[in-house]
């Protein structure tokens, strides 16, 4: 029903067009059409209303466009088949029901809108409808399990090269998972695996990018540590930048499978934010700080603490110039 509405006011684009003849026209009441409007209101649609006018699209949000992402990418792995649905729990769930099932390396599986959106340490993560990038790559990569870790480097790495280049020229990368803008959370990333000791049987990558949350939007208690391409005022395309990543983490996919890591680690170090900062550490069995120095060559965070050196290898890395 909220299609067909929609549909018919996309149809009418420009023009106002009466509750009334809405509530005729699909043989429900005004109530329910206001309802409806207020729902694509939420989800990105600007619609004017006025009581004796009725509602008038006037904008729409740019949607992804699965089959024009899949022609204009030049990729021989990352993309080749992308699934798509308006609305998930999480792409990643979905992405590590369909790599069970078999799902060739590659696959994509982007969302407009995250119900159930999850990041690191069992955190939420907001996902409304067509205001960020949500998305989730199957790969099966030939590298031991014991690397996987250092996939989340590399993608991190990949992202913020390519929203660097898309503009957003102040990002850099907070240990280990994070992409930030002047402090506040723009990008978030959530590797999970599937292996047995030996073998990785599939990884599964997902991404989250802010790209039209609105300050607005966002819940008080986010409002100081999160951002957005549109709270930084810089343009952006969705599908534009779901093309540009998924060739960019192709490349450094590729790099990471023939020549290893380290290549890559040291870009990292090049791109982070973490290094060089007094850094808080919250670790499963201990808390401490120090200034963020190094990275291993497995992608662990070094932390002098004053005391000597300490090894991040999980754990919650609070920059306190940040905060
Ligand atoms: C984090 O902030 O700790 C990681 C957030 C990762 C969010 C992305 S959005 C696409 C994919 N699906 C999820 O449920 N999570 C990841």
């Amino acid at each position: 029903m909220r299609q067909d509405i929609l549909d018919y006011l996309t149809a009418h684009q420009g023009e106002f067009v009466s509750g009334q003849k809405i509530s005729e026209l699909f043989g429900i009441s005004r109530t329910a059409v206001w309802k409806h409007i207020r729902v694509l209101k939420q989800r990105g649609y600007s619609i004017e209303s006025y009581t004796k006018k009725g509602y008038c699209l006037k904008k729409a949000p740019e949607l992804i466009q699965p089959e024009q992402v899949s022609a204009a990418l030049h990729t021989q792995i990352l993309g080749k088949k992308i699934v798509y649905d308006e609305r998930v729990d999480s792409t990643n769930t979905v992405a590590k029901k369909l790599a069970d099932q078999g799902a060739d390396d590659g696959t994509v599986v982007v969302a407009e809108e995250q119900t159930g959106g999850r990041g690191r340490l069992e955190r939420s993560f907001l996902s409304p409808f067509a205001q960020g990038l949500w998305f989730s790559v199957i790969i099966r990569p030939n590298f031991p399990p014991m690397e996987v870790s250092k996939m989340t480097l590399v993608a991190a790495v990949a992202i913020t090269k390519v929203l660097r280049k898309l503009g957003l020229i102040h990002c850099g990368i907070k240990w280990p998972n994070d992409i930030l803008v002047h402090g506040k959370k723009i990008v978030g990333i959530l590797t999970e695996l599937n292996a047995s000791v030996e073998k990785i049987n599939y990884l599964v990558m997902g991404i989250g990018i802010n790209t039209g949350l609105s300050k607005k939007a966002l819940p008080k208690e986010l409002k100081k540590i999160v951002t957005s391409f549109a709270i930084e005022d810089v343009p952006v395309q969705r599908n534009q930048l779901l093309i540009e990543l998924l060739q960019q983490l192709e490349q450094y996919y590729i790099i990471a499978q023939e020549e290893g890591f380290a290549p890559i680690l040291e870009e990292w170090k090049v791109l982070s934010c973490t290094l060089g900062q007094n850094v808080n550490v919250i670790a499963s069995d201990k808390t401490f700080s120090g200034k963020a120095v190094d990275l291993d060559e497995n992608g662990n965070l070094l932390v002098d603490t004053g005391n000597g050196i300490e090894r991040v290898l999980a754990g919650d890395v609070h920059i306190r110039s940040a905060e």
